[in-house]
């Protein structure tokens, strides 16, 4: 086959998306109930000489030129920095980021930094401690805050924020976390609430929508849309905010979706490969690397996998059924 990771629609997947845990320190109420969920027992995640495995035929045989590594909340895996490392050392180079709620960046940005991490996109939907603790159900508010310092003092710039607005809980501060994160640098994107959480509480009335968010942005910004940068394969829409540089992103996975455009395939903690946030099917690589598979037939695999990629999330659809496993088992 092709040497890369190509599917049916001529879409192209370079950007890796790597859960490497699927625990949590926080319970977002949009991803996991307050209870937490039954964990994937230990032997059942991939070692990290396994990720580093995978990660080094995807970016040596397979084409992936970006690699990102996500949760549940990757700095809870202890071996992140060395992940990193070796990473880094691959080559080619990837670029190589991180998505995460930010605790604990406060003592990792740093190091993580030194390993080779790029960059870094921190969650923060609120900036009340009150609506933190009801919102992500921990007390945690502060720690967000010096990680997402930290980040941008360890030069893992740009620093983006990820802000996911919900109905009656933080929808009225839209405008006053845009004023939070031009003051200190950070890029805002606003994401559409999807329908990827354990409790599957998701309606689209309760979604605010990218138009909405626009909106209540127009009455404090003088919103553009950023002509400057081509939007490519980004989920983000970008707009220059008061004439610029500053921008602001909304990320409408829901009533703009960006499938058409999609460059991602993800690997789950427990080596799965998932060609979509929404794929109803994965490929184990996990057990046929276990298996003693060699790196032509776990490309052979890989690629098949992402072969059989869907035009798109289908969320519109009559028949939509929400993926079985939470957005914190997959990987944001
Ligand atoms: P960069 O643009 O490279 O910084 O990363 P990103 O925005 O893709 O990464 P991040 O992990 O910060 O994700 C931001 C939001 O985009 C998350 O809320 C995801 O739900 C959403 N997102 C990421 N990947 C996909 C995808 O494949 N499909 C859809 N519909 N949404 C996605
Ligand atoms: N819909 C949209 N975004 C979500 N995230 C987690 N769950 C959802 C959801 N149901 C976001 C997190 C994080 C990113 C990886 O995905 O806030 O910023
Ligand atoms: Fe944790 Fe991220 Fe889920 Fe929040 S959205 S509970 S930070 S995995």
């Amino acid at each position: 086959g092709a040497p890369v990771l190509v599917d049916t629609f001529g879409r192209t997947a370079t950007d890796l998306r790597v859960s490497l845990t699927d625990r949590c320190n926080l319970r977002c109420s949009y991803c996991m109930p307050p209870e937490g969920l039954d964990w994937l027992p230990k032997p059942e995640l991939l070692t990290d000489d396994e990720v580093v495995r995978l990660v080094g035929l995807a970016v040596r045989d397979l084409g992936v030129t970006e690699v990102r590594y996500t949760g549940g909340e990757p700095l809870l895996r202890r071996g992140l920095a060395d992940i990193v490392r070796r990473t880094a050392e691959l080559e080619p180079r990837p670029q190589i980021s991180l998505t995460t709620n930010g605790i604990g960046l406060d003592r990792l940005a740093a190091p993580l930094a030194e390993a080779g991490l790029d960059r870094v996109n921190v969650s923060l939907d609120t900036l009340d401690r009150a609506t933190f603790k009801r919102l992500a159900h921990r007390d945690r508010f502060d720690d967000v805050l010096e990680g997402l310092a930290a980040a941008r003092a360890a030069g893992l710039e740009p620093v983006k924020v990820n802000a996911v607005l919900m109905r009656g809980v933080n929808d009225h501060e839209a405008v006053p976390l845009l004023r939070f994160c031009l003051d200190r640098g950070y890029r805002l994107r606003f994401i559409e609430q999807m329908p990827l959480d354990a409790q599957h509480g998701w309606t689209r009335s309760g979604m605010v929508t990218a138009d909405e968010i626009l909106d209540r942005l127009s009455e404090a910004f003088a919103l553009a849309p950023d002509a400057a940068h081509d939007r490519g394969s980004a989920p983000a829409e970008t707009f220059t905010v008061d004439g610029g540089p500053a921008t602001v992103g909304v990320i409408g996975s829901v009533t703009r979706p960006f499938c058409g455009a999609c460059d991602r395939v993800r690997l789950t903690a427990d080596g799965q490969v998932r060609n979509c946030l929404f794929a109803t099917e994965e490929s184990n690589l996990r057990d046929a690397l276990r298996g003693g598979a060699d790196d032509p037939e776990l490309a052979d695999r890989w690629r098949k996998a992402v072969l059989r990629k869907r035009a798109g999330h289908g969320i519109d659809d009559p028949s939509f059924l929400q993926p079985a496993r939470p957005m914190s088992a997959i990987g944001g």
